[in-house]
């Protein structure tokens, strides 16, 4: 019978299912105490490390699938060198694990198949959460999980066994999780920040207005690249010589303007109600196009309703509502979630 599971490749590895001609290779790693210090199992004897494989080749055959265990093989050379795998714990939830032949550490080959067998989770199995555990001491494991974009989500003391080298029984435990949701995030901010923007210096701001309503340069703040901040415009709406509110332009794509948005825009309470917020944003157009920016992001509170319907009225696509992470200055001034919504100039 023909296995049902998917061989998935990576920039320098083949993620395959075991084969019995593994042996020596999975037991030059699986037998040696160094190796398997942190895993639950081994070190292994021969017997061991044949019941692995025999079992492995048995839960790749079963359909459906529910634990996908991957040797990982080196495209250069055809090399074993280790292992990742996945298994499904509940409907739409797996734990991930790996290990490497010490000779291969350090090297990225650890992000590499992680990276891939939590994709291959979300994409191709379409889970909901995958979480991955070790003992605080391994560095190196949590690193990955760390590098993968996993969030530590607890630390459990004597949870689990004691490193094999250590006279204690038990081992502290961190575990790490990472949803669905956020590893599509993680997807959409590699997207925007690789978008391009041209920016040699501030522009001379044409003059924009509509007839109705005016927005005037009130500063060009630069770029602060300690903080990640990009330039940006602070312009003042007025109708008529009265300021009604303000906009701003940031010139750039970064991983907090994901939530945070290019467009901030704010229109001061007795003017509200007469579409000013959009056709500042309009009027904006020429200083987006002349910084070669196709795509910018709006983000607002769920709970701002006029917020969000001036996006709909610029024809700006909902993209999702998302959770804030800590470390983000909306976060900081209470905020949890963000509607992010993208508007094309075209
Ligand atoms: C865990 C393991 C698979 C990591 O693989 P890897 O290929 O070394 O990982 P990467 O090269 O992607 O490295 C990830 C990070 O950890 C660091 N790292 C890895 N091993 C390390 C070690 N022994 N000491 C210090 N740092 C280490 C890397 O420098 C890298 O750091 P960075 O992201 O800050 O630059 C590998 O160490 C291993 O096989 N360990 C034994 C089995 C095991 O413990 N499995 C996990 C059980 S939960």
């Amino acid at each position: 019978m023909m296995g049902v599971m998917k061989i998935l490749e990576t920039e320098s590895l083949i993620l395959r299912p075991f084969e019995e001609t593994d042996f020596e290779a999975v037991h030059a790693y699986a037998s040696v105490a160094e190796n398997v210090q942190y895993m639950i199992w081994g070190p292994n004897n021969e017997s061991d490390t044949k019941a692995f494989i025999l079992q492995a080749i048995a839960h790749s055959r079963e359909n459906p699938c529910k634990n996908y265990q991957y040797a990982a093989v080196l495209k250069s050379n055809g090399k074993l060198i280790g292992a990742c795998n996945l298994t499904i714990t509940r409907k739409d939830e797996a734990v991930v694990g790996w290990i490497l032949h010490r000779g291969y550490w350090k090297q990225g080959f650890g992000t590499e198949m992680g990276k891939r067998i939590v994709e291959f989770g979300f994409v191709e199995l379409g889970l909901h959460r995958i979480i991955a555990r070790c003992n605080t001491e391994n560095y190196g494991s949590y690193r990955v999980m760390e590098n993968i974009g996993m969030r530590r989500e607890g630390c459990f003391l004597e949870a689990g066994p004691a490193n094999k080298f250590s006279d204690k029984k038990y081992g502290d435990e961190y575990l790490y999780a990472i949803l669905r949701d956020e590893w599509e995030i993680q997807q959409e901010i590699a997207y925007y920040n690789s978008l391009p923007v041209i920016f040699e210096d501030f522009i001379d701001v044409p003059d924009l207005t509509d007839g109705e309503i005016e927005l005037v340069c009130t500063a060009k703040k630069p770029a602060i690249p300690e903080k990640k901040w990009v330039p940006a415009y602070k312009f003042e709406i007025r109708r008529g010589n009265n300021r009604v509110g303000m906009i701003n332009l940031r010139v750039g794509y970064t991983d907090s303007l994901y939530y945070g948005g290019q467009i901030g825009y704010s229109v001061d309470e007795q003017h509200r109600g007469h579409g000013c917020a959009g056709k500042a944003c309009r009027l904006l157009v020429p200083v987006i196009r002349t910084h070669g920016m196709k795509k910018v992001l709006i983000t607002n509170s769920p709970t701002n309703i006029a917020s969000r319907r001036t996006c709909e009225k610029l024809g700006a696509k909902f993209i999702r509502t998302a959770r804030l992470p800590e470390w983000h200055d909306l976060y900081k001034e209470g905020l949890r979630f963000v509607n992010i919504f993208e508007w094309s100039i075209d």
